[in-house]
C-alpha cells in the first residue's frame, strides 16, 4: 500500500525535511502495521535530522508515535488487529501516517490514556524512569538539579523525582517556564543565564552541592554541572541541546571530590520487552496515581514539522509537543 511520510535526503536545517508518498509493504514477520493516530516530537529528532547521529540517507525521522495496530504477520502474539500501542524506538519512521514496527516493542496503551497523552510521554516518561531509578537512583532527601525542567522530559522528571522525595532545583531559561517548573515540582529555580549557576546550587544546597546532576544541555553546561556537585555526585550526561560534549581529563573528578559521570541512553534499560512493560508500568502508574501529570503544551500537524522543529530549536516548547497525522 501507500502511505504518506516526512523524510530526509540531506542532513541539515527544518527545511530538510519533505512530505512524500512512500511504499508500505506488509509486516515482515514479527512485525505490526500500526496508522499513527499521535507522534512525539523528541529533541532526537533533531540530532538526527542534522546528522549528530548519522544514519543512512535517505530516511525518515521520529522516534515515538502512537496509534491503532492495522496488521500483523503471521505468528505474532504480543498484540492484535484493532489494539491501541504506543512504541518507541528505530527504525525512526515515527513521522508516518502509517509504518510497520517489531510487535514485540509495541506498549498497550491503558484505558484511561489517551493517544496524544500516550504519544507526549513515552520515550520522555521512560526516560525519566531510567534517569531517577538506575542512572543515579534518587534517595529520599537528595538534593538534585535538573536542566531544561520545564521541557519534555524536564516536566516528567521534576515531578516524578518530587514523589521520590528529593529536593528538585530545576534550571530553566524564562519567567514563564519558571512559573511553570515549580508548579510541577521543583523546589527553588536557578535561571540558565545566572551568571554563576554553581555558587546559586551550593547557596541552596548549604554550601554542599546536589548529590546528583541530570544534564540534557550537553557542550555548554557540562564543567558548571561539575561545578554543582557534592563530593561523590553523579553528573548524568543525557542529551546534547547545545552540542555534543567535549573530551575531559578523568583527573576533573577528583579535583573536585571523587565525582561519578555517566552518559547513558534509553534503549540499555528496555532492552527485554519485559524491561519495556515494566518501566512503562511504572510510568503510567504513576500517571494514573496523579504524581505525574503529563501537559502537552504544543500541538502541530505531522505536514508542519519544520516549524515545530524551529520552536523547539528556539526553545520557545514547553512540557511535551505531539504531531498530528
Ligand atoms: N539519553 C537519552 O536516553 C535521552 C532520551 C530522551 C531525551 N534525551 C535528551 O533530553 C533532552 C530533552 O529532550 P526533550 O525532547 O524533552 O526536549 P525539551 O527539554 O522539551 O527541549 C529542550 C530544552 O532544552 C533547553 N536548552 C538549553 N540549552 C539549549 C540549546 N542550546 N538549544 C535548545 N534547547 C536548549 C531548553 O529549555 P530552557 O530554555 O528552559 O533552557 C529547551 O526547551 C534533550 O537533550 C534530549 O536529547 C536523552
Amino acid at each position: 500500500m501507500k502511505t504518506s511520510a516526512i523524510r530526509i535526503h540531506k542532513y541539515g536545517g527544518p527545511d530538510v525535511m519533505h512530505w512524500e508518498e512512500i511504499d508500505l509493504p506488509g509486516p515482515a514477520a514479527g512485525e505490526a502495521r500500526i496508522r499513527h493516530t499521535a507522534i512525539g516530537l523528541n529533541f532526537v529528532d533533531v540530532y538526527h535530522r542534522i546528522g549528530l547521529y548519522p544514519t543512512s540517507l535517505p530516511c525518515g525521522l521520529g522516534s515515538e508515535a502512537a496509534g491503532v495496530v492495522e496488521a500483523v504477520a503471521p505468528g505474532v502474539t504480543e498484540v492484535a488487529v484493532g489494539d491501541r500501542v504506543v512504541y518507541t524506538g528505530r527504525p525512526n519512521d515515527a513521522y508516518a501516517e502509517r509504518r510497520n514496527f517489531k510487535a514485540a516493542e509495541l506498549v498497550p496503551i491503558p484505558d484511561g490514556v489517551s493517544d496524544a497523552v500516550a504519544a507526549a510521554t513515552l520515550l520522555k516518561g521512560l526516560t525519566a524512569w531510567y534517569l531517577l531509578h538506575h542512572s543515579y537512583r534518587v534517595q529520599p532527601g537528595d538534593p538534585i538539579l535538573l536542566y531544561a525542567a520545564a521541557g519534555g522530559v524536564g516536566s516528567i522528571a521534576s515531578q516524578w523525582a518530587r514523589q521520590l522525595g528529593a529536593t528538585v532545583i530545576g534550571i530553566v531559561s524564562t519567567a514563564e517556564k519558571s512559573r511553570l517548573a515549580m508548579a510541577q515540582g521543583c523546589h527553588h529555580i536557578v535561571m540558565a543565564d545566572d551568571p554563576d549557576i554553581a555558587a546559586s546550587v551550593k547557596r541552596l544546597t548549604n554550601g554542599q552541592g546536589v548529590a546528583a546532576v541530570y544534564d540534557s544541555v550537553g557542550r555548554d553546561s557540562f564543567m558548571t554541572s561539575l561545578d554543582c556537585l557534592r563530593p561523590h555526585g553523579t553528573l548524568v550526561s543525557f542529551g546534547n541541546s547545545s552540542g555534543a560534549v567535549e573530551p575531559f581529563a578523568p583527573s576533573l573528578l577528583a579535583a573536585r571530590g571523587s565525582l561519578y559521570v555517566t552518559r547513558p541512553t534509553l534503549a540499555h534499560f528496555v532492552d527485554t520487552r519485559e524491561k519495556l512493560l515494566g518501566a512503562a508500568k511504572a510510568l503510567y502508574d504513576v500517571i494514573e496515581s496523579g504524581a505525574v501529570t503529563i501537559r502537552i503544551g504544543q500541538q502541530y500537524a505531522l505536514q508542519d514539522v519544520a516549524q515545530a522543529h524551529r520552536d523547539l530549536e528556539a526553545r520557545k516548547t514547553t512540557g511535551s509537543t505531539i504531531l498530528i497525522p
